[in-house]
């Protein structure tokens, strides 16, 4: 499916008051959503009800990780992870829990005592704290988030503080206890960096294709692959619609579903026209989209964000909004990135 054409197009152009994106997706048979801060979803009333009327699921970026939520062994602080589960309770969004291990969101105090005394009971101890708390509004989490890096070793597995204290086990470890925590959840691994026709990235989707065939042949209970899709227009010239078509069909044929749980768009150039920077947002968004939605494994898009007043690729030096990789701009208007996530659900509506 080709829908790149379908950005300059007049229709989605001049699109009218066009659907939700959670509605149009929903219509497709997926889900859509976006990462979300508690500090801007509660302060910023204009982002608030973006996201309602966007989202029909959230990730929170930020606060449920454990490094946020425990700074200091033993005390917990749920207070912005709270307010971001009412938020969903109320406004009936489902939410993506993020991330329960992960490398760079281990409190400090934690590193310590992992790196001198490994014990899966502290770990556990804060899967228990977090995942039943959440268990009515959380359907799936990341259990496992970055697993992968090229060049660690043979097993192709992050030499992480996690792999250093536990051993290469540590990830079904992980799996298991999150099922028992979390019954009826859909348990994934998250990764980055797997996206485009580059040998770094060829090599790591191959990584993490043996890890998930190692998990399932094993009886792990993971259910699904994250694809962050963090895109990079410098990186656009190797984006090849047969890599990522290859990849998504062996995964699915493992019987595992896939998320695209982090979409956003990295510029090359942010001193061209606005026109030019939305447009080539767009098409890079296009042509991913077009082949991922083609698969039936994945059955949500995430965005890492939803305006571009609160995104993470503005964290470099470069003022809030400067970077326009997100479907609304600062100030909430949809941009073309928008229209053509509209215009990729809406496809599939048409072409069922
Ligand atoms: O809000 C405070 C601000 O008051 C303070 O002045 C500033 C000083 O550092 O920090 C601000 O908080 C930062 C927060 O982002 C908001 O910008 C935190 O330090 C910073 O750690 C936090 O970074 C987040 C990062 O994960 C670590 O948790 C990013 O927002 C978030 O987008 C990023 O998300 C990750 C995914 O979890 C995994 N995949 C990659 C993705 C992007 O790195």
């Amino acid at each position: 499916m080709v829908l790149s054409a379908a950005i300059a197009s007049p229709l989605a152009a001049r699109l009218p008051r066009r659907e939700a994106l959670q509605t149009v997706a929903g219509r497709a048979g997926r889900l859509f959503g976006a990462a979300v801060r508690a500090d801007a979803l509660s302060a910023d009333l204009g982002f608030r009800s973006a996201v309602s009327r966007e989202c029909g699921i959230i990730t929170p970026e930020i606060e449920w990780k454990w490094a946020y939520l425990e700074p200091q062994q033993g005390h917990l602080d749920f207070a912005a992870a709270d307010r971001l589960a009412d938020f969903a309770r109320v406004a009936g969004k489902r939410i993506h829990g993020h991330a329960l291990l992960w490398h760079r969101s281990i409190p400090p105090w934690a590193s310590a005592v992992l790196a001198d005394r490994p014990d899966w009971i502290l770990v556990r101890r804060f899967l228990s704290s977090v995942m039943p708390r959440y268990g009515d509004v959380a359907f799936t989490w990341d259990v496992v988030n970055e697993p992968v890096e090229v060049g660690a070793g043979p097993d192709g597995l992050r030499r992480s503080l996690y792999h250093q204290a536990f051993g290469p086990d540590y990830i079904e470890r992980a799996f298991e206890d999150a099922r028992m925590l979390a019954p009826t959840a859909a348990l994934f691994i998250n990764e980055f960096g797997i996206d485009h026709d580059l040998p770094e990235e060829n090599e790591k989707r191959l990584l993490l294709l043996r890890l998930l065939e190692r998990l399932k042949k094993k009886g792990v209970p993971i259910d699904g692959l994250g694809i962050q899709a963090h895109l990079d227009l410098a990186k656009q010239p190797y984006f090849r619609e047969a890599a990522l078509a290859d990849f998504l069909n062996d995964v699915g044929s493992l019987g595992l579903q896939v998320r695209i749980s982090e979409l956003d768009v990295r510029e090359a150039n942010p001193l061209q026209p606005v026109a030019d920077r939305d447009a080539q947002v767009a098409q890079a968004v296009g042509r991913y989209l077009g082949v991922a939605l083609a698969n039936r494994a994945v059955g949500s898009v995430t965005c890492w964000g939803l305006s571009d007043r609160y995104s993470w690729l503005s964290s470099w030096g470069r003022p809030a909004g400067l970077n326009r990789g997100l479907p609304l701009d600062s100030d909430f208007n949809l941009k073309p990135m928008a229209n053509i996530l509209n215009v990729a659900f809406a496809s599939l509506i048409n072409s069922a």
